[in-house]
Protein backbone atom coordinates (compact mmCIF):
# COMPACT_ATOMS: atom_id res chain seq x y z
CA UNK A 1 0.00 0.00 0.00
CA UNK A 2 1.28 3.56 -0.38
CA UNK A 3 0.55 6.07 1.99
CA UNK A 4 0.50 9.58 0.99
CA UNK A 5 2.38 12.22 2.53
CA UNK A 6 0.51 13.19 6.12
CA UNK A 7 0.78 16.85 7.58
CA UNK A 8 3.17 17.34 10.44
CA UNK A 9 3.37 20.12 12.62
CA UNK A 10 4.60 20.98 15.76
CA UNK A 11 5.45 24.28 18.37
CA UNK A 12 7.96 25.24 20.81
CA UNK A 13 7.64 27.81 22.88
CA UNK A 14 9.91 30.70 22.75
CA UNK A 15 10.18 31.07 26.58
CA UNK A 16 13.46 30.43 27.37
CA UNK A 17 16.90 28.68 25.51
CA UNK A 18 16.13 25.14 24.48
CA UNK A 19 17.53 22.19 26.31
CA UNK A 20 18.12 19.00 25.12
CA UNK A 21 14.72 17.73 26.30
CA UNK A 22 13.02 19.73 23.59
CA UNK A 23 15.55 18.36 20.83
CA UNK A 24 15.07 14.58 21.61
CA UNK A 25 11.83 15.18 22.77
CA UNK A 26 9.79 17.18 19.67
CA UNK A 27 12.54 18.58 17.85
CA UNK A 28 14.17 14.99 16.24
CA UNK A 29 11.37 13.07 15.37
CA UNK A 30 9.97 16.11 14.19
CA UNK A 31 13.04 15.74 11.84
CA UNK A 32 12.73 12.56 11.02
CA UNK A 33 9.26 12.46 9.82
CA UNK A 34 9.95 15.72 7.91
CA UNK A 35 11.71 14.66 4.79
CA UNK A 36 8.84 12.45 3.69
CA UNK A 37 5.93 14.46 4.77
CA UNK A 38 4.32 18.39 4.34
CA UNK A 39 5.86 19.90 7.93
CA UNK A 40 4.73 22.81 9.71
CA UNK A 41 7.14 24.31 12.63
CA UNK A 42 5.43 26.88 14.21
CA UNK A 43 7.39 29.46 17.22
CA UNK A 44 4.54 29.62 19.77
CA UNK A 45 4.78 32.97 20.42
CA UNK A 46 1.20 33.50 21.55
CA UNK A 47 1.57 30.50 24.41
CA UNK A 48 4.96 32.01 25.69
CA UNK A 49 3.15 35.30 26.18
CA UNK A 50 1.35 32.73 28.65
CA UNK A 51 4.34 33.60 31.29
CA UNK A 52 6.76 36.17 29.62
CA UNK A 53 5.94 39.62 30.06
CA UNK A 54 9.29 41.24 28.73
CA UNK A 55 9.26 42.39 24.90
CA UNK A 56 12.93 42.45 24.95
CA UNK A 57 13.41 38.57 25.96
CA UNK A 58 10.31 37.46 23.94
CA UNK A 59 11.71 39.60 20.64
CA UNK A 60 14.86 37.61 20.78
CA UNK A 61 13.98 34.21 22.14
CA UNK A 62 11.62 34.45 19.04
CA UNK A 63 14.69 35.19 16.38
CA UNK A 64 16.84 32.56 18.99
CA UNK A 65 13.86 29.58 18.63
CA UNK A 66 13.99 30.06 14.70
CA UNK A 67 17.84 29.64 14.86
CA UNK A 68 17.67 26.61 17.21
CA UNK A 69 15.57 24.90 14.46
CA UNK A 70 17.67 25.74 11.38
CA UNK A 71 21.13 24.96 13.42
CA UNK A 72 19.14 21.34 14.73
CA UNK A 73 18.73 20.18 11.03
CA UNK A 74 15.13 21.99 9.97
CA UNK A 75 15.80 23.55 6.35
CA UNK A 76 13.23 25.62 5.84
CA UNK A 77 13.03 25.40 2.08
CA UNK A 78 11.22 21.84 2.96
CA UNK A 79 9.82 22.82 6.27
CA UNK A 80 7.27 25.86 6.79
CA UNK A 81 9.27 27.60 9.49
CA UNK A 82 6.14 29.75 10.88
CA UNK A 83 5.46 32.23 13.93
CA UNK A 84 2.38 31.72 15.29
CA UNK A 85 1.47 35.24 16.21
CA UNK A 86 1.71 36.59 12.52
CA UNK A 87 -1.02 34.15 11.51
CA UNK A 88 -3.78 35.72 13.45
CA UNK A 89 -6.73 32.95 12.18
CA UNK A 90 -4.46 30.96 15.70
CA UNK A 91 -6.32 33.19 17.52
CA UNK A 92 -9.35 33.26 15.83
CA UNK A 93 -9.95 29.88 15.99
CA UNK A 94 -9.08 29.82 19.40
CA UNK A 95 -11.99 31.86 20.27
CA UNK A 96 -14.36 29.48 18.66
CA UNK A 97 -12.86 26.73 20.31
CA UNK A 98 -13.17 28.32 23.71
CA UNK A 99 -17.06 28.75 22.76
CA UNK A 100 -17.50 25.12 22.70
CA UNK A 101 -15.61 23.43 25.55
CA UNK A 102 -16.60 24.12 28.96
CA UNK A 103 -14.85 25.79 31.52
CA UNK A 104 -14.57 22.01 34.04
CA UNK A 105 -13.32 20.35 30.88
CA UNK A 106 -10.53 22.40 31.06
CA UNK A 107 -9.73 22.39 34.90
CA UNK A 108 -8.90 19.35 33.93
CA UNK A 109 -5.58 20.30 32.75
CA UNK A 110 -2.61 18.80 34.23
CA UNK A 111 -0.38 21.29 32.93
CA UNK A 112 -2.25 24.41 33.96
CA UNK A 113 -2.45 22.97 37.43
CA UNK A 114 0.79 21.85 37.51
CA UNK A 115 1.88 25.33 36.55
CA UNK A 116 -0.14 27.55 38.70
CA UNK A 117 1.05 25.03 41.60
CA UNK A 118 4.58 25.84 40.54
CA UNK A 119 3.70 29.90 40.61
CA UNK A 120 3.01 31.38 37.67
CA UNK A 121 -0.17 32.64 37.48
CA UNK A 122 -3.33 31.97 37.03
CA UNK A 123 -4.11 34.30 33.73
CA UNK A 124 -7.05 33.40 31.42
CA UNK A 125 -5.16 32.57 28.83
CA UNK A 126 -2.76 29.91 31.01
CA UNK A 127 -5.98 28.19 31.22
CA UNK A 128 -7.36 28.66 27.71
CA UNK A 129 -3.91 27.70 26.39
CA UNK A 130 -5.16 24.24 25.14
CA UNK A 131 -7.74 25.54 22.61
CA UNK A 132 -4.76 28.11 21.30
CA UNK A 133 -2.65 25.18 20.52
CA UNK A 134 -6.11 22.74 19.29
CA UNK A 135 -6.68 25.75 16.65
CA UNK A 136 -2.30 25.71 15.86
CA UNK A 137 -2.88 21.93 15.37
CA UNK A 138 -6.38 21.73 13.16
CA UNK A 139 -5.92 24.80 11.32
CA UNK A 140 -3.52 22.92 8.95
CA UNK A 141 -5.15 19.37 9.15
CA UNK A 142 -2.39 18.04 10.79
CA UNK A 143 -2.04 14.04 11.58
CA UNK A 144 0.74 13.99 13.40
CA UNK A 145 2.19 15.63 16.10
CA UNK A 146 5.85 15.16 17.57
CA UNK A 147 5.65 15.84 21.10
CA UNK A 148 7.11 15.16 24.46
CA UNK A 149 5.18 12.89 26.81
CA UNK A 150 3.87 16.19 28.93
CA UNK A 151 1.92 16.94 25.99
CA UNK A 152 -0.39 13.83 25.68
CA UNK A 153 -3.05 15.40 26.92
CA UNK A 154 -3.09 18.39 24.81
CA UNK A 155 -3.71 16.51 22.04
CA UNK A 156 -6.59 14.95 23.41
CA UNK A 157 -8.07 18.39 24.07
CA UNK A 158 -7.50 18.95 20.61
CA UNK A 159 -9.06 16.05 19.82
CA UNK A 160 -12.05 16.82 21.64
CA UNK A 161 -11.83 20.29 20.20
CA UNK A 162 -11.86 18.46 16.58
CA UNK A 163 -14.68 16.80 17.78
CA UNK A 164 -17.02 19.41 19.15
CA UNK A 165 -16.88 21.14 16.30
CA UNK A 166 -17.65 18.90 13.93
CA UNK A 167 -20.80 17.50 16.03
CA UNK A 168 -22.32 21.57 15.93
CA UNK A 169 -20.97 22.48 12.55
CA UNK A 170 -20.12 19.98 10.30
CA UNK A 171 -17.44 18.00 9.22
CA UNK A 172 -14.56 20.35 9.58
CA UNK A 173 -11.50 18.93 11.30
CA UNK A 174 -9.20 16.11 10.98
CA UNK A 175 -9.00 14.22 14.60
CA UNK A 176 -4.86 14.59 14.81
CA UNK A 177 -2.58 12.01 16.57
CA UNK A 178 1.04 12.63 19.10
CA UNK A 179 3.80 10.55 18.36
CA UNK A 180 5.77 10.17 21.37
CA UNK A 181 8.81 8.79 20.96
CA UNK A 182 9.03 6.14 24.55
CA UNK A 183 12.97 6.07 24.90
CA UNK A 184 13.27 10.18 25.11
CA UNK A 185 8.94 10.88 26.19
CA UNK A 186 10.88 12.39 29.12
CA UNK A 187 13.95 12.86 29.01
CA UNK A 188 15.49 13.23 32.97
CA UNK A 189 17.09 16.83 33.72
CA UNK A 190 20.05 17.29 36.06
CA UNK A 191 18.05 16.38 39.78
CA UNK A 192 16.59 13.19 38.19
CA UNK A 193 13.47 14.79 37.40
CA UNK A 194 11.45 15.84 34.14
CA UNK A 195 13.98 18.35 32.33
CA UNK A 196 12.71 21.60 31.69
CA UNK A 197 13.22 24.94 31.49
CA UNK A 198 10.90 25.98 34.46
CA UNK A 199 12.88 23.30 37.06
CA UNK A 200 16.25 25.21 36.46
CA UNK A 201 17.62 21.59 35.64
CA UNK A 202 18.64 21.55 31.72
CA UNK A 203 21.36 20.99 30.15
CA UNK A 204 21.16 23.51 27.32
CA UNK A 205 21.10 22.62 23.28
CA UNK A 206 23.53 24.97 22.01
CA UNK A 207 25.21 25.92 25.46
CA UNK A 208 29.15 26.68 25.17
CA UNK A 209 31.22 23.33 26.28
CA UNK A 210 31.63 24.88 29.61
CA UNK A 211 28.34 25.71 30.34
CA UNK A 212 27.05 22.17 29.17
CA UNK A 213 30.38 20.82 31.30
CA UNK A 214 28.80 22.90 34.11
CA UNK A 215 25.59 21.43 33.74
CA UNK A 216 26.56 18.04 33.62
CA UNK A 217 28.47 18.44 36.59
CA UNK A 218 25.92 19.51 38.56
CA UNK A 219 24.00 15.84 38.08
CA UNK A 220 22.81 15.02 41.25
CA UNK A 221 24.11 11.70 42.58
CA UNK A 222 24.02 9.81 45.31
CA UNK A 223 26.68 8.16 47.04
CA UNK A 224 25.22 4.66 46.93
CA UNK A 225 25.21 1.83 44.65
CA UNK A 226 27.82 1.59 41.80
CA UNK A 227 26.38 3.51 39.09
CA UNK A 228 24.90 7.16 39.19
CA UNK A 229 21.38 6.62 38.28
CA UNK A 230 21.24 10.54 36.86
CA UNK A 231 23.96 10.62 34.78
CA UNK A 232 23.27 7.38 33.48
CA UNK A 233 19.21 8.30 32.46
CA UNK A 234 20.88 11.23 30.49
CA UNK A 235 23.81 9.10 29.11
CA UNK A 236 20.64 6.46 27.76
CA UNK A 237 19.76 9.27 25.24
CA UNK A 238 22.53 9.19 23.74
CA UNK A 239 24.29 5.90 23.65
CA UNK A 240 22.05 2.29 23.70
CA UNK A 241 22.81 0.05 26.77
CA UNK A 242 24.97 -2.16 25.14
CA UNK A 243 27.33 0.89 23.99
CA UNK A 244 27.36 2.34 27.79
CA UNK A 245 27.98 -0.85 29.59
CA UNK A 246 31.40 -1.38 29.20
CA UNK A 247 32.13 2.36 29.68
CA UNK A 248 30.24 2.06 33.18
CA UNK A 249 32.23 -1.15 34.07
CA UNK A 250 35.18 0.23 33.48
CA UNK A 251 34.30 3.04 35.73
CA UNK A 252 32.01 1.99 38.54
CA UNK A 253 31.98 4.27 41.41
CA UNK A 254 33.84 7.01 39.93
CA UNK A 255 31.37 9.56 38.82
CA UNK A 256 33.51 12.33 37.71
CA UNK A 257 34.88 10.10 34.95
CA UNK A 258 31.45 9.06 33.76
CA UNK A 259 30.30 12.75 34.00
CA UNK A 260 33.63 13.46 31.87
CA UNK A 261 32.55 10.68 28.95
CA UNK A 262 28.53 12.13 29.05
CA UNK A 263 30.12 15.73 28.28
CA UNK A 264 32.41 14.22 25.65
CA UNK A 265 29.17 12.43 24.00
CA UNK A 266 27.19 15.56 24.04
CA UNK A 267 30.21 17.65 22.28
CA UNK A 268 30.44 15.39 19.85
CA UNK A 269 26.44 15.45 18.65
CA UNK A 270 26.23 19.98 19.51
CA UNK A 271 29.41 20.96 18.04
CA UNK A 272 28.47 20.88 14.44
CA UNK A 273 25.05 22.05 15.36
CA UNK A 274 26.64 24.85 16.95
CA UNK A 275 28.79 25.96 14.39
CA UNK A 276 25.61 25.99 12.13
CA UNK A 277 24.13 27.88 14.59
CA UNK A 278 27.05 30.49 14.36
CA UNK A 279 26.52 30.80 10.57
CA UNK A 280 22.59 32.25 10.76
CA UNK A 281 21.90 35.62 11.23
CA UNK A 282 19.19 37.49 13.03
CA UNK A 283 18.40 39.14 9.32
CA UNK A 284 17.99 35.28 8.02
CA UNK A 285 16.17 34.09 10.93
CA UNK A 286 13.80 37.33 10.11
CA UNK A 287 13.38 36.44 6.87
CA UNK A 288 12.74 32.24 7.00
CA UNK A 289 10.11 33.40 9.79
CA UNK A 290 8.38 35.61 7.55
CA UNK A 291 8.59 34.15 4.45
CA UNK A 292 7.38 30.86 6.35
CA UNK A 293 4.39 32.84 7.89
CA UNK A 294 3.55 34.09 4.34
CA UNK A 295 2.88 30.20 3.33
CA UNK A 296 1.42 28.98 6.68
CA UNK A 297 -1.08 31.53 6.60
CA UNK A 298 -2.02 31.00 2.77
CA UNK A 299 -3.16 27.23 4.36
CA UNK A 300 -4.74 28.72 7.67
CA UNK A 301 -6.83 31.44 5.81
CA UNK A 302 -8.35 28.97 3.38
CA UNK A 303 -9.60 26.81 6.14
CA UNK A 304 -11.12 30.10 8.05
CA UNK A 305 -13.05 30.67 5.58
CA UNK A 306 -14.63 27.08 5.61
CA UNK A 307 -15.00 27.68 9.71
CA UNK A 308 -16.39 31.11 9.37
CA UNK A 309 -19.07 29.83 6.66
CA UNK A 310 -19.61 26.57 9.24
CA UNK A 311 -20.26 28.95 12.26
CA UNK A 312 -22.54 31.22 10.47
CA UNK A 313 -20.24 34.72 10.27
CA UNK A 314 -19.88 34.54 6.82
CA UNK A 315 -22.71 36.76 5.71
P1 LIG B 1 9.76 23.08 28.88
O1 LIG B 1 9.09 22.04 29.74
O2 LIG B 1 11.22 23.06 29.02
O3 LIG B 1 9.17 24.47 29.06
P2 LIG B 1 8.27 23.07 26.43
O4 LIG B 1 7.00 22.98 27.20
O5 LIG B 1 8.52 24.35 25.70
O6 LIG B 1 9.48 22.68 27.38
O7 LIG B 1 8.33 21.86 25.41
C1 LIG B 1 8.56 21.92 24.03
C2 LIG B 1 8.55 20.52 23.46
O8 LIG B 1 9.63 19.76 24.03
C3 LIG B 1 7.27 19.73 23.78
O9 LIG B 1 6.96 18.88 22.70
C4 LIG B 1 7.65 18.94 24.99
O10 LIG B 1 6.88 17.79 25.15
C5 LIG B 1 9.10 18.60 24.68
N1 LIG B 1 9.85 18.40 25.93
C6 LIG B 1 10.09 19.32 26.89
N2 LIG B 1 10.80 18.80 27.90
C7 LIG B 1 11.01 17.49 27.57
C8 LIG B 1 11.68 16.41 28.20
N3 LIG B 1 12.30 16.57 29.37
N4 LIG B 1 11.68 15.20 27.59
C9 LIG B 1 11.07 15.04 26.39
N5 LIG B 1 10.43 16.02 25.73
C10 LIG B 1 10.39 17.23 26.30
N1 LIG C 1 2.28 23.42 24.27
C1 LIG C 1 3.54 23.11 23.63
C2 LIG C 1 4.64 23.08 24.69
O1 LIG C 1 4.56 23.69 25.72
C3 LIG C 1 3.89 24.10 22.57
C4 LIG C 1 2.90 24.12 21.46
C5 LIG C 1 2.05 25.14 21.15
C6 LIG C 1 2.65 23.09 20.50
N2 LIG C 1 1.29 24.82 20.06
C7 LIG C 1 1.63 23.58 19.65
C8 LIG C 1 3.18 21.82 20.31
C9 LIG C 1 1.12 22.79 18.60
C10 LIG C 1 2.68 21.04 19.25
C11 LIG C 1 1.65 21.52 18.41
O2 LIG C 1 5.61 22.47 24.45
Amino acid sequence: MVLGKQKLLTGLQPSGTLHIGNYFGALKPFIGLSAENESYLMVADYHALTSLKNPIELRSNILNVVKDYVAAGIDPEKSVIFQQSSVHEHTELAWIFQCLVTVPFLELSHAYKDKVAKGLEANAGLFAYPMLMAADILLYDTDIVPVGLDQRQHLEYAREAAAKFNNAFGTTFKEPKEKILESVATVPGTDGKKMSKSYGNTIPLFGTKDEIAKAVMSIVTDSTGDRPENVYAIHKVFKNDAELAPLYEANKGSYKALKEALIEDIETMIAPMRAKRDSVTDEDAKRIIEEGSDRARAVALAKMLAVRNAVGVAL
